[in-house]
């Protein structure tokens, strides 16, 4: 288990604590992972109508699963939340309550987790900074979205550079700390042949899909405005992307990897304005259905009474401009209320070049490493093999399973996962100003490109894998997403 520290969550009795934050440490604490002497400093505005525990009752009982929340640990919890009520704009007998709570001799790390509007990102660093609460041992945790462009993304990293220098600053993305991501990174750099395999050379494309079957529930009032390209792409898809497409560190610590994936992000292929017609797919959902009910549209959902040109699903297709990635295109996909809930990254490999038998033809799929990150961790290998019991010419398909079950360990939650290294200092799985940076300037692009031109946005029926054109970016390079494919295997 790592030492204690103390955790002050902004936005404390807010959404992303309530569903997240707070489940996650106590999955933390119930898993040994988390420190019983850590303390857990909720800011809110206006404070809570309950006692903290049984808030937290109510909380867990929702949003933890049934099996996982036993009285004991929930005592002990409770113990070592405090909720404090506490203004973002000015400082005052509040703050200075809240820098008294935080004293500590042990020099236990101090970690400051901003769930609250990028708004009031600046505000609250410069407030941190008047206290004394920005030394040696505190970190800041900046939750997305980091702006809505490259101007506004720029101006944060600024004010918040202002109060804690780089190596102090953990901008999240859970996308980082989800296991088969990690599991990932494992393979690539710990097992020699994937790193033969991982080029031009033999690999033909890679897809990169996360489909979400959820419309934008009670989350109309931040969606309206900023829409998939700015949610998904310009973080989760793109840091997925990096991942993937990186260059072998020469260390795994932070600013190795965060140096490789900033060598990505420069290499991707800026589009001028009719390739980004072609090449980007924008779309919006209809009225519909999901598993036989009826569900509104986009502009149901949102209650609006004017026309919207938000985007709730973008695919794009594009390029790493480098000698390991020429010619080998990325597809990506995001959108919401999709028939159904996966996040998954496809390495389809190329075809073999001579097959030996006659017989075999087209019954050779290529091979396929798949990552599959959402509803389950998920690492598997798609091979041919003899059909067993049959003649040599006849071939089928198996699924290699590279997760390692049952190997005792615990698995952390992203967010636990992250806030854990933050309270440690470890840097590898956030995100470094300059690569936030060059992800806004490369989404800009596109976004500016769309505004100027007035692109026309197309729509999709909710419960369905979004407009036609999503389906002919692949098709029309007589290609497929992996999901219109591939069937479910019998390895027996
Ligand atoms: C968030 C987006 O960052 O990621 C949401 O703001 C999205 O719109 C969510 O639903 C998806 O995360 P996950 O882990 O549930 O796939």
């Amino acid at each position: 288990m790592q030492d204690a520290f103390d955790l002050v969550i902004f936005g404390g009795t807010g959404d992303l604590s309530r569903r997240k934050l707070l489940p996650a440490l106590y999955a933390g604490l119930v898993a040994g992972r988390v420190d019983m002497a850590s303390r857990i400093v909720l800011t809110s505005r206006s404070g809570l109508k309950t006692s903290t525990h049984t808030w937290l009752e109510e909380l867990f009982e929702q949003y933890v699963p049934a099996c996982g929340v036993d009285a004991d640990t929930l005592d002990t919890f409770a113990g070592m939340v405090t909720v404090v009520e506490l203004g973002l704009t000015d400082g005052g007998p509040d703050w200075e309550a809240l820098k008294a709570l935080l004293q500590s001799d042990d020099g236990r790390a101090l970690v400051h987790f901003l769930a609250v509007p990028p708004a009031v990102f600046t505000r609250t660093c410069e407030l941190l900074g008047e206290y004394d609460l920005n030394g040696q041992r505190a970190r800041v945790v900046l939750e997305k979205p980091l702006g809505h462009d490259l101007e506004s993304a720029q101006a944060i990293n600024a004010d918040v550079g202002r109060c804690f220098d780089e190596s102090q600053t953990f901008r999240i993305d859970h996308y980082l700390g989800k296991e088969a991501v990690q599991n990932l990174l494992a393979l690539r750099f710990s097992n020699i042949m994937f790193e033969e395999l991982w080029s031009a050379r033999t690999i033909d494309h890679i897809q990169i899909t996360i489909a979400e079957d959820l419309g934008v529930e009670g989350r109309g009032g931040f969606y309206e405005g900023t829409g998939a390209m700015r949610d998904m792409v310009q973080n989760h898809l793109l840091q997925l992307l990096c991942l993937v497409a990186m260059e072998p560190p020469a260390r795994l610590d932070g600013d190795s990897i965060r140096d490789e994936k900033l060598k990505v992000l420069k290499s991707l292929k800026q589009y001028s304005g009719p390739e980004i017609d072609s090449n980007v797919v924008r779309a919006q959902y209809t009225a519909g259905a999901m598993a036989g009910e009826a569900v509104g549209s986009y502009k149901d959902d949102l209650e609006l009474d004017h026309e919207s040109s938000t985007e709730t699903f973008v695919a794009i297709k594009t390029y790493i401009e480098n000698w390991r990635w020429a010619n080998v295109p990325f597809y990506m996909r995001t959108g919401k209320r999709l028939p159904d809930r996966f996040a998954e990254i496809v390495i389809q490999f190329k075809p073999i070049p001579h097959s030996p038998h006659a017989g075999w033809g087209k019954h050779i799929n290529p091979n396929r490493f798949i990552i599959r990150m959402q509803p389950e961790d998920h690492l598997a290998l798609r091979m041919m093999v003899k059909n067993h019991g049959s003649k040599s010419e006849a071939l089928k398909e198996v699924e290699m399973n590279l997760d390692v079950v049952g190997d005792g360990g615990t698995r952390l939650g992203p967010y636990l996962r992250l806030i854990l290294d933050a309270a440690r200092g470890d840097q590898s799985l956030f995100v470094h100003r300059d690569e936030v940076e060059h992800a806004w300037r490369w989404v800009d692009n596109i976004i500016e490109h769309w505004q100027q031109a007035d692109s026309p946005l197309k729509t999709y029926q909710a419960g369905t894998w979004g407009p036609y054109e999503v389906h002919d970016l692949m098709v029309r390079d007589g290609r497929q997403w992996f999901h219109e494919t591939s069937g479910r295997l019998n390895n027996g």
